[in-house]
């Protein structure tokens, strides 16, 4: 329950711990343009350190993250390889083509895990017509999948593809550390499979802003200048800072918690009759129900479960998403489960 309300819609809207707040208020400060921010650097180090990478660069968001490290990986007029249904695609406003130059090639994965042989397949030959392949993402946990989690060793088939072809290899893992939690591997093991990453401190880790990519040194002083070209330097950022660092030292081994609700109320939702749960899907803390059973889109589901107090996300035109994340009990999942019956009931009568 946060402010009065079943909130499923993401774990975005976490609020900042009491600690965080206290460290917030303590940060010690600099100016992050000039001879840099203290905290920042902290927060830096430690996560360069956490992924396993020579460096980090703290960033607003993951949207930004990703944006610079395109930015720093390719060229204008390349071409990069996504899973068809991407973040990067589907929700970062086109910032791929229309900032970074890029036509985008889309590879479908199953459960938003691409097989190495079609990533291969979409790799771009030396050509006179065609642009070059400059980059390939992935994405762990794979967000529209239903925060579906990529193995270590499918995310070194596909590095051994990239490898091969001397394509750097991006993963958007701003939920890097759930995926971690789920494989119950160290998140290094699942950043060292590709050059740079991104993660956020703001989503399931309550942060309140910031995200981080890491990779080489070479590659974050590269990140840096594009950040600064998208006006993302921090200034005083210690005082968000800050706030990331208590996210990285405190709040990762409690996503098990997240996980653990996710699939009970997955469970419980599949009961009911016109919704279809894939169970299979439920690897972390998202669960997505398709409602094309009740007849009506999912706007109109959520619109009668916010009637309820229950918030969720009309993702696709007949997909719901429900997130799970600290501010939602055990007692809340099954208070929203009961309430999802109710407006299902009402919409078969
Ligand atoms: C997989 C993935 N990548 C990137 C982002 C973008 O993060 P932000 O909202 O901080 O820009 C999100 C946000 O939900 C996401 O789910």
């Amino acid at each position: 329950m946060l402010n009065g309300k079943l909130d499923f819609r993401s774990d975005t809207i976490t609020e900042p711990t009491e600690e965080m707040r206290e460290a917030m208020a303590r940060a010690k400060v600099g100016d992050d343009g000039r001879e840099g921010d203290p905290t920042v650097r902290e927060l830096e180090e430690y996560s360069a350190q956490l992924l396993g990478k020579e460096a980090a660069l703290f960033v607003i968001s993951g949207t930004m993250g990703n944006l610079v490290s395109i930015l720093a990986h390719t060229r204008h007029g390349q071409e990069a390889i996504l899973e068809r249904d991407a973040h990067i695609f589907w929700t970062e406003v086109a910032g791929i083509s229309a900032v970074g130059g890029l036509l985008v090639n889309r590879v479908a994965g199953t459960d938003g895990i691409m097989a190495p042989g079609d990533v291969e397949a979409a790799i771009r030959i030396a050509k006179l017509h065609f642009p070059e392949t400059g980059l390939i993402c992935l994405e762990n946990t794979h967000n529209m999948a239903g925060g579906t989690v990529w193995t270590v060793a499918q995310m070194a088939a596909v590095k051994a593809v990239a490898g091969r072809h001397g394509i750097p290899l991006h993963l958007d893992g701003a939920r890097i550390f759930n995926a971690a939690v789920a494989l119950g591997v160290p998140a290094k093991e699942i950043a060292a499979q590709t050059d740079s990453a991104t993660f956020c401190l703001s989503k399931g880790l309550s942060a309140p802003v910031g995200s981080i990519i890491v990779g080489t040194k070479n590659f974050i002083e590269v990140a840096k200048k594009k950040r600064q070209m998208l006006g993302g330097t921090t200034r005083q950022g210690g005082v968000i800072a800050a706030a990331g660092l208590v996210a990285v030292r405190t709040m990762i081994d409690r996503l098990a918690e997240d996980h653990a609700l996710a699939r009970r109320l997955a469970e419980k939702l599949s009961t009911i009759p016109g919704l279809e749960v894939n169970l299979r899907t439920v690897q972390t803390n998202i669960v997505r129900t398709t409602v094309s059973g009740l007849g009506v889109p999912a706007a109109k589901v959520a619109e009668l479960l916010a009637a309820q107090n229950v918030y969720v996300l009309a993702q696709q035109a007949d997909t719901l998403r429900w997130l799970t994340h600290r501010h939602v009990m055990a007692a809340d999942a099954d208070e929203a489960a009961v309430a999802m019956g109710k407006v299902a009931e009402t919409l078969k009568r």
